[in-house]
């Protein structure tokens, strides 16, 4: 054992032997993929992060390495010396004739190693699941394996993507006058923003840190200290319902720079993202961006056309409001329209901030869906709370068929309608009116659900399809029906536009801000802000959300003491490292370019936590488990 490691060092990678290494002596260390026998040869596949290379061993060639390959069984850690050698031919049954050995589908395939003298560092036990990526093993199983499904090619890959993203993020970054710098894990509780996970001090009874949500309030008094052009690629917790797109912790490359507006802002991250694209991913985003700019889209269009702020760019479908139209009408006939009309015209709702809206989506008459697969989308609706899904095809002459509604809209409001969605001979009507909130979030489900079911998205992937924007001008301020007062939509540090300062008191609602997210294929893949700066704003905004000044003090006392002290215009921004990886590899979830993530459940199957500790620990950190009856 000592020869290899001590004086036998690796010459090669598994991955990295070719033809032009034919007669070379190397070392190679690595894991055992598979083991065959044939015609007196042993035939050993020897894997590492880098490739697999056969490896071949003969009695004749040396009978004590021959032993020891005997010995060798799937993932036993092996090391190995021995010649390159050409696969030379071998006889083809099918074919009754010699043929090349070659393995085109390996990028060592047209070598192999004789070896001459072999180790086993370390034997293994059989895996609980083969290391390979078409694995049928389920999710569970692997997360409780990790450090076994993380030797999968696949996943190896991600990795290294991750690896290369965080180096092309920092070249770039450093290139444009960015400093690296850290900041706290553990920082104080700030209300707002996602939920904090909370960490008991021993220190002092019945205190508890948060952990940080992001960078954000640190980053900005970096900006005070006169810092500039800051970075970092940081770990953020957040304890949140988790999605296909959510980890408890997860990466952020993190920017807040002074003296800056948001164009500034949106250069360096198309830029950036630009670079990650050519550089970590080989390919290029030129051919659809040429001018090396994503396009934009305001908030309220984003809403209006695909209900939510986050719009898959890759196909069409787009909604048409008709809230207008039906007022217009007074509801056309169908008498849960008409209920709606009379709230408007009653001023009981106002477009301005409507409580209620009605929408429209056409489903083109290519994609023919038959009629129970409308009845399922039916309740597909209803999963998300919608009362039902109203649907109408138009046949030839413009008239609905199939449908309800068909024999109670009138003729001009049918016209209308028609007109105002484009719908056309055999296309298919779905609308949803009610709960503005409700509307937007069950058609803009619904979109996607038929872009996929009609195969104008893939299910997963991307096939190298790119569609970036840049979603901006959002209102500053969202209504929280339940509390009945305004709340920030984001945090309470952003800036107004400078046109709508004015509504700060008296119309909340109107007020736009310099907040903006950049949307990748129907993910937000980074978000962040142009920030308030200016006291007296400030302490307006504070007003319209009905923070008092004592209250403002108590929560964010730090942050608006730094703010008077010659606080530069700032802003910055966050891009989702996750998630950015997890389109690029067309991965199901996030949880599958996370190295060691979380369940569903916020659980880590690996290690077993969050777990149960000594009753000693929470007395030291003066916590007393209440058991829930
Ligand atoms: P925001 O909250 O929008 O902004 O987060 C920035 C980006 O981080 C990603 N992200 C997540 N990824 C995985 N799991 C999660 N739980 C998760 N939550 C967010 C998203 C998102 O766009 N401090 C501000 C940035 C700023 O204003 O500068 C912030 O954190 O891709």
């Amino acid at each position: 054992m000592a020869r290899f490691i001590d004086e036998l060092k690796r010459t090669h990678s598994c991955g990295a032997l070719r033809g032009a290494d034919v007669g070379k002596e190397v070392v190679l260390f690595g894991w055992v993929q598979y083991t065959r026998d044939f015609g007196g040869f042993r035939f050993v596949d020897i894997r590492d992060r880098d490739g697999l290379t056969q490896v071949v061993f003969h009695p004749d060639v040396d009978a004590a390495a021959y032993a020891v390959a005997n010995q060798m069984r799937s993932e036993f850690v092996i090391g190995v010396r021995g010649i390159v050698r050409d696969r030379g031919m071998q006889f083809s049954k099918k074919k009754g004739e010699m043929v090349s050995a070659h393995n085109p589908a390996l990028a060592t395939g047209e070598i192999e190693v004789l070896a001459h003298e072999a180790v086993v560092f370390n034997r293994s036990e059989t895996p609980p699941f083969e290391i390979e990526d078409d694995t049928k093993t389920g999710e569970d199983k692997r997360l409780a394996y990790r450090y076994l499904d993380l030797r999968r090619p696949k996943l190896q890959h991600v990795l290294r993507t991750r690896s290369k993203m965080n180096q092309t993020a920092r070249n770039f970054l450093y290139s444009q006058g960015f400093l690296e710098l850290e900041t706290p894990v553990l920082v104080k509780y700030t209300p707002g923003g996602a939920r904090n996970f909370l960490v008991p001090s021993r220190i002092h009874a019945g205190k508890f840190y948060a952990l940080a949500e992001s960078p954000q309030l640190f980053k900005q008094l970096y900006m005070v200290a006169g810092f500039d052009k800051y970075f970092q690629i940081t770990r953020c917790f957040r304890d949140e319902d988790l999605r296909i797109d959510r980890q408890p912790e997860f990466t952020q490359v993190d920017i807040e720079m002074s003296f800056v507006t948001q164009e500034d802002i949106f250069a360096i991250v198309e830029g950036l993202l630009f670079a990650v694209w050519e550089v970590s991913f080989g390919t290029s985003l030129r051919d659809r961006y040429p001018d090396g700019h994503f396009p934009r889209m305001r908030f309220d269009e984003s809403m209006e056309k695909y209900g939510n702020d986050k719009p898959d760019l890759r196909f069409g479908m787009q909604h048409t409001d008709l809230t207008r139209l039906v007022v217009e009408h007074g509801g056309g006939g169908v008498p849960m329209l008409a209920e709606i009309a009379d709230a408007y015209r009653a001023g009981e709702d106002r477009f301005e901030v409507p409580r209620r809206i009605v929408k429209a989506m056409v489903v083109p008459a290519t994609s023919t869906l038959s009629r129970a697969e409308v009845d399922k989308l039916e309740e597909f609706c209803k999963g998300m709370g919608a009362k039902g899904l109203a649907r109408a095809r138009l046949a030839d002459d413009g008239t609905w068929t199939q449908s309800p509604l068909a024999k109670a809209a009138t003729p001009e409001f049918r016209a209308a309608v028609n007109a105002a969605t484009g719908a056309k001979a055999g296309d298919l009507l779905l609308f949803q009116f009610g709960d503005t909130a409700m509307v937007h979030t069950v058609m803009a489900n619904l979109r996607l659900h038929l872009g996929r079911k009609l195969g104008f998205i893939p299910e997963y992937g991307t096939k190298d399809d790119w569609r970036f924007l840049w979603v901006v001008d959002p209102p500053l301020f969202e209504y929280d029906e339940k509390e009945n007062r305004w709340a920030a939509a984001h945090h309470a540090f952003t800036r107004p536009h400078d046109d709508c300062v004015q509504y700060l008191e008296s119309d909340p609602g109107r007020v736009l801000c310099h907040r903006y997210d950049l949307v990748l294929n129907g993910f937000e893949i980074a978000g962040g802000s142009v920030r308030l700066h200016d006291p007296e704003v400030q302490a307006k905004v504070f007003r319209s959300l009905g923070i008092s000044d004592d209250e403002a003090r108590a929560k964010f006392g730090f942050l608006l003491d730094a703010l008077r002290y010659g606080a530069p215009p700032h802003g910055g921004i966050a891009v989702g490292w996750d998630r950015v990886v997890m389109l690029f590899s067309g991965a199901e979830s996030i949880r599958d370019v996370v190295a060691y993530p979380k369940t569903q459940k916020a659980t880590d199957l690996m290690t077993d936590a969050p777990n149960a500790v000594a009753p000693a620990q929470l007395a030291e950190l003066h916590v007393r488990v209440v058991e829930e009856s």
